[in-house]
């Protein structure tokens, strides 16, 4: 391997995405067990690499010299292989100061508080020295040495105005953690979540319901990858690098989600969504109908309402946790407020708007069989179906319009 990233699993890293959009280098993801990692560092078989989890800080034997981030942080992701000597930088403290500042969070003077205790905590505590915080606290699961745990934080630091999470909380696939409670924060200005998949993770979200500066940790991953491709190569890249990949990793990693009345043309909008953007279509009742194998109204009618609602947010959970697709979903969708937080994590929910008048019922849809049932559920929720998107789209026009609508908002970041 000429250059790539090590580390014990990396299934889930874009690394190779991102800096394939950089240069035309060999980028390799290589899973080192932690009995190999010895042999691979002292072969030294390798022109430049990307550390991760759990060797930033193993590495550092190996190495003949390292940067002042990195010494300060006691943590390197990046080796340079120069000559035969090997030079250590630590480029996840640019990352995370360009998130801050991506962000928009001003720490200069805030009292801070970081989540976890682990190697992205040192850093991000670094960042905040760096940035000008007047206070940093560190939390932990259990108190210990400087540590405090939740229940302190949550009851003594109630004035802290930054949080960064650091923790694997909330991350995939369990993306229903949370590691702390927002509520408590009166005087919050800015969360920062270290963790990029999901996009938005429930600490994310909840942040954003607030109407608190907030922003997951896609930005830092990219500004990091790019410091260290710089590195790898002793080159500069144009101001507005980081941003530009940024939005193409973002956008490719994005769902379309629709939501909207049943018979507003969803699925076929998801369809023709698919065609244009090489992109895979999801239908959650198509889903739904081909796991019970039976048809919707035969599920309604033997598992009533309820239980058809139970399987659907199943589906949706699952879809949710998928990135780069179509997903259309079943009119009631919205009805569980879960299942849009969930959709919303790694989506852009665009409300397929289509007016009353066109909506046309039929036999297969057994909450909108017939006009009136229609004008009920349209009475019943289009306020729901408003406030769960991002972007409604007036669908007074044919799919085609309709797909080349959202395609025009979605690529305009
Ligand atoms: C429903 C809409 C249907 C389907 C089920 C329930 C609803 O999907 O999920 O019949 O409650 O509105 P469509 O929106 O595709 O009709």
């Amino acid at each position: 391997m000429k250059y790539g990233c090590i580390g014990e699993r990396l299934s889930h890293s874009f690394s190779r995405e991102i800096h394939s959009l950089l240069a035309d280098y060999p980028y390799e993801l290589r899973e080192v067990a932690r009995d190999e990692l010895d042999s691979f560092m002292k072969e030294v078989n390798f022109c430049a690499l990307n550390v991760t989890i759990p060797y930033k800080e193993a590495v550092i034997p190996y190495l003949d010299e390292i940067d002042e981030h990195a010494s300060l942080i006691g943590a390197v992701n990046t080796v340079v292989n120069r000559n035969g000597k090997l030079y250590g930088f630590n480029t996840d403290f640019y990352g995370m100061v360009s998130l801050f500042e991506h962000a928009g969070i001003d720490a200069s003077g805030k009292k801070a508080l970081v989540l976890g205790s682990g190697g992205t905590s040192k850093t991000a505590r670094a960042v905040l020295c760096h940035l000008g915080a007047g206070e940093i606290v560190t939390v932990g699961r259990v108190a210990r040495g400087g540590i405090i745990d939740y229940g302190t934080a949550e009851k003594e630091h109630t004035d802290a105005e930054i949080i960064v999470n650091t923790t694997p909380l909330g991350m995939y696939p369990n993306v229903d953690a949370c590691p702390i409670d927002l509520s408590r924060f009166a005087s919050l200005e800015g969360v920062i979540d270290a963790i990029y998949n999901p996009l938005r993770t429930r600490l994310i979200l909840e942040a954003k319901k607030r109407g608190i500066k907030t922003e997951g940790g896609l930005y830092m991953l990219v500004a990091q990858a790019v410091r260290a491709s710089e590195i790898f190569l002793d080159k500069t890249y144009p101001r507005g690098t980081v941003e530009r990949i940024y939005k193409k990793i973002l956008l490719q990693k994005e769902n379309i989600v629709l939501i909207g009345m049943p018979a507003s043309g969803k699925s076929t909008v998801g369809r023709i969504l698919g065609e244009r953007l090489d992109r895979e279509a999801l239908d959650t009742d198509e889903l739904i109908i081909s796991e019970e194998g039976c048809d919707i109204p035969t599920i309604f009618r033997e598992l009533g309402e309820g239980g058809f609602r139970n399987i659907e947010c199943r589906i949706v959970n699952n879809c949710s946790l998928l990135s780069g697709k179509i997903l259309a979903t079943g009119g009631g969708v919205v009805l569980n407020p879960t299942n849009i937080e969930h959709l919303k994590q790694n989506g852009k929910i665009y409300f397929i708007d289509r007016p009353l008048h066109l909506l046309v019922p039929t036999e297969d849809r057994p909450l909108a069989s017939d006009k009136a049932a229609i004008e009920k559920r349209f009475m019943e929720r289009y306020d729901i179906y408003l406030s769960s998107s991002d972007k409604r789209i007036i669908a007074d026009k044919d799919a085609p319009l309709v797909a080349e609508e959202i395609i025009k908002d979605f690529y305009t970041l």
